[in-house]
């Protein structure tokens, strides 16, 4: 019997250009792809959002880039994310991308954008603590809304001081503390997704 190919979409709560979490999760992609899932990497740069407004949903549903969000984490079986630690929270940009992806829609389950999907949280940050309490709000986001999220999560300290100039890991150790991650989500993934 043929296995099924799990599908996995990788995203930074960041749109900066020269983002800390935009290089972890590009690795985490990666590595992902070596263990066989088939990942895809998207910049949400790329898909600009208003701010959500209640009123902006009466007038027109959903922004254009909205729908197109929605339907890329509709059609992938798990999500890895960095999140950027805001004020011991999660980024502005993060929290907007769920909550317009959460809203219900006619002939749509409820949650269906993240409803049973796995989840292997990142963080990186310039601090001490590599954006690590950021990472307990988007945990409590995402499960609450119905997400799979792992046990297993990473946190990058002193990230500015942490990637060579074309992305990657310094430090093996770092390396290795990512590796345990994604090897954890992947077989986590495939016991729930095959
Ligand atoms: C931050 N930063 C930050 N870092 C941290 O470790 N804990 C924090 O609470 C905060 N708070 C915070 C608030 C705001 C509004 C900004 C803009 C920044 C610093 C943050 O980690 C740093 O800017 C990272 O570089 C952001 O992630 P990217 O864009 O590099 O992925």
């Amino acid at each position: 019997m043929s296995e099924r190919i799990i599908k996995v979409v990788a995203f930074a709560g960041s749109t900066r250009n020269d983002s800390f979490n935009k290089k972890l999760v590009r690795i985490a992609a990666n590595l992902c792809s070596d263990a066989g899932l088939d990942t895809t990497y998207i910049d949400l740069k790329f898909y600009p959002l208003p701010i959500y407004d209640g009123d902006l949903e009466e007038e027109i549903v959903c922004p254009e880039n909205g729908l197109k969000l929605r339907q890329i984490l509709q059609s992938h079986d798990g999500f890895i994310i960095s999140a950027p630690e805001y004020n011991s929270s999660i980024s502005g940009v993060l929290k907007n991308t769920i909550d317009w992806c959460s809203r219900p829609r006619i002939n749509e389950p409820p949650l269906v954008c993240f409803k049973n999907k796995v989840i292997a949280l990142l963080s990186a940050s310039p601090g001490q603590l590599g954006g690590l309490r950021g990472l307990v709000t988007v945990r409590s986001i995402l499960v609450n809304i119905g997400s799979i999220v792992i046990p297993d999560q990473f946190a990058l300290s002193t990230a500015h001081e942490k990637f060579t100039s074309d992305g990657y890991l310094i430090n093996k150790s770092d390396e290795q503390l990512l590796q345990q991650v994604i090897n954890s989500f992947v077989s986590i993934i495939r016991k729930l997704k095959m």
